[in-house]
């Protein structure tokens, strides 16, 4: 753990990003949490810091808007805070048909999903770079591998994720600096709640818990896994959506969004 002190999570005010902060905070590292909301990230910073005798600090931001990222970027170098490991979390869905789909919510889930997620990349491996050690973790999804019709546009950004992930994990696989995607399927967070739509049809079995899956995914980080894919269930619907030709996998998603 010794290289790796403080740890940048995005999303970190609720759902995924908490638990993979909670993991991180009882395996010592200190932290930096970003999210827009400030009283949640106040409390949890004080809870966490408190709880593990860690360094935790809260930095309310909303990486929509376009050059967030340099600014908390630049922010954090003001304040002479080095980040070892970034994790990219953040991150919002829309389940709706493209043509029926609010062209605001679609372009902000695209700048979040997307573009953030590039620029806070670009921007904190330079110095992890020069110094020759980092990771960098990338939430993605399951639905990374296949089509999602009804939510398009969040499975694209996703399948985006992957592919940006595996491309930087490669082109920096000799600079000390570890690239991780975490895939995970259904969880059980607000994400998955609001989606309402979605959420009904998922049978219990299939629902993660977001600490167990923070545990795992902390393991296969330090591991320096480029892909990890949460629960047995997942790696096999990931298995048969890369065997099975694509024309059966799109008929598959296609009959099953009818429902949602
Ligand atoms: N839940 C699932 O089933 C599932 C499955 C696969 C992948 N994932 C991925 O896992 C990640 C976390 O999802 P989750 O389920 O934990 O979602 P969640 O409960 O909705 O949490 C999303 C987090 O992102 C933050 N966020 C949202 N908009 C933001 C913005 N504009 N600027 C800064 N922070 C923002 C939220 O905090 P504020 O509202 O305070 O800003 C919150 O902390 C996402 O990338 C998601 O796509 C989730």
């Amino acid at each position: 753990m010794s290289l790796y002190k403080t740890t940048l999570i995005t999303g970190a005010s609720q759902g995924i990003g908490l638990s993979l902060a909670n993991e991180f905070a009882k395996n010592g590292h200190d932290l930096v949490l970003v999210a827009r909301s400030e009283d949640k990230l106040l409390k949890i910073a004080q809870n966490l810091g408190a709880q593990y005798d860690i360094k935790v600090t809260p930095l309310p931001f909303d990486l929509i808007p376009t050059g967030s990222a340099i600014k908390l970027f630049t922010q954090l170098a003001e304040m002479e805070i080095t980040i070892d490991i970034l994790v990219n979390n953040a991150g919002m869905m829309q389940v709706e048909k493209l043509y029926e789909s609010d062209m605001d919510v679609m372009n902000n889930l695209m700048q979040l999903n997307i573009n953030s997620l590039v620029n806070m990349t670009r921007l904190f491996v330079g110095p992890m770079l020069s110094r020759g050690y980092g990771k960098v973790i990338n939430v993605a999804s399951i639905a990374s591998f296949m089509p999602t019709p009804t939510f398009s546009v969040y499975g694209a950004s996703k399948a985006f994720v992957l592919s940006f992930s595996e491309s930087i994990a490669e082109e920096m696989k000799d600079s000390g600096i570890s690239v991780t995607c975490v895939c995970p399927g259904f969880t059980q967070t607000d994400m998955l709640s609001h989606a309402e739509g979605l959420e009904k049809y998922i049978p219990t079995f299939l629902k993660a818990s977001p600490e167990g899956l923070a545990a795992d995914a902390y393991k296969a980080a330090m591991n320096n896994e480029v892909i990890f894919i949460d629960k047995l269930a997942n790696k096999m619907l990931v298995q048969w959506a890369k065997h099975y030709p694509r024309w059966i996998v799109r008929g598959v998603t296609g009959f099953f969004s009818r429902f949602t």
